[in-house]
């Protein structure tokens, strides 16, 4: 029992003196420019053409991984394609002292509930993301289009809006809208898994005539080096009740220093009335700058059963993470 005692006071004591130098180092390299509260306010005689990251915001921490600010603490800002003035601490720093100048910083959040960036895994075309997003997305699927906007909202939801338009012979192009709001119901940065409930509501406006609802459960799950995204989404029609349900489930895996990402989903409609369907859809996800935060994404629908005639369609989307840098910088 002394034992065990003395091996965690001996834990803690490490742990302390971790965030104890982590605090120093911050002090001596980088309070002049990012501010001694690390809030982004440089000292009054430091001088940048760009302001200093925020690091203490929960919001703009815990949205990446912490290897990305090791990364950009190692190899400085304009390795990310961005600002010079954030200088490049590899040659100087050991990595442990990195490593630890970066928890140190990231400690400063203190605020739990915020899911962390290491869950944050590749947009799927078809599955709806766990992770709440700040995004612009343009998707193109066959002839319909779509614009969506993503703003997350606190530390676990988000709002999204989207619009949709149909270039085909019936010469009115508006589609729909939809309003859709989702929560991050758990997450587990241990477990590498996170689980969100959300609900989509398009009005009869366009080409609909009636009120749809979709409430949906989607997840997602790193294992092994693969990701596992899934989503069961229920719909609902003004007078006509349950429509049908779909299951969707995808598998990637990142390649190329996480450059691109090979991903295929399935979709399985199950309508209350008519044939089930099911679709592959192989892709790529490829990252457009060096930053990351724009990111497209090309490949195909795959009819397999219950859509005839099974003719392929092309699928693509081309993302904007405004959250995490303006669409200029970062290239
Ligand atoms: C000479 C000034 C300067 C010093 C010293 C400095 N930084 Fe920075 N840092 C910046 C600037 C400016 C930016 C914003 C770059 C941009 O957005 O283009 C930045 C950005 C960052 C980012 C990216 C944040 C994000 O949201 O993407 C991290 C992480 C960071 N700094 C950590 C540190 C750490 C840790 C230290 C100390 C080891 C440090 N910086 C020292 C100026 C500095």
């Amino acid at each position: 029992m002394a034992r065990i005692l003395r091996l965690v006071a001996c834990a803690a004591l490490w742990a302390s003196s971790l965030s104890a130098q982590g605090d120093s180092l911050y002090t001596a390299w980088c309070s002049h420019c990012h501010g001694a509260d690390a809030r982004g306010t440089p000292a009054a005689t430091t001088k940048l053409d760009v302001p200093p990251a925020d690091l203490a915001s929960c919001a703009a921490s815990t949205a990446e991984t912490e290897d990305r600010w090791v990364g950009i603490v190692t190899r400085g800002g304009a390795a990310f394609g961005l600002s010079l003035d954030m200088p490049a601490y590899g040659e100087g720093a050991t990595r442990d002292q990195i490593r630890m100048v970066v928890r140190y910083v990231r400690s400063l959040c203190g605020e739990h509930g915020w899911p962390p960036g290491e869950l944050n895994f590749a947009r799927g075309f078809l599955i709806e993301k766990a992770f709440p997003e700040n995004e612009l997305i343009a998707v193109a699927h066959a002839y319909e289009q779509q614009l969506i906007y993503e703003r997350r909202m606190g530390r676990r939801f988000q709002f999204e809006a989207e619009a949709t338009t149909v270039l085909d012979s019936q010469g009115r192009p508006f589609e729909s809208v939809t309003g859709a709001l989702k929560y991050n119901i758990w997450h587990s940065l241990e477990h590498r898994a996170l689980a969100t409930l959300g609900v989509e509501a398009t009005p009869p406006l366009g080409r609909r005539d009636r009120w749809e609802l979709a409430p949906y459960l989607s997840a997602g799950a790193e294992r092994l080096g693969f990701t596992i995204q899934g989503q069961a989404v229920a719909s609902w029609e003004e007078a006509r009740g349950i429509a049908g349900a779909s299951y969707r489930l995808g598998i990637s895996h990142e390649i190329a220093a996480r450059r691109l990402v090979p991903m295929i989903e399935a979709g399985w409609d199950v309508p209350q009335a008519g044939a089930n369907a099911l679709s592959l859809y192989p892709q790529l996800w490829i990252k457009l700058s060096r930053l990351g935060h724009v990111a497209g994404c090309l490949g195909a629908e795959v009819p397999v059963t219950g859509v005839s005639p099974p003719r392929s369609k092309l699928i693509a989307f081309l993302l904007w993470d405004f959250g995490d840098a303006p669409l200029l910088r970062g290239w």
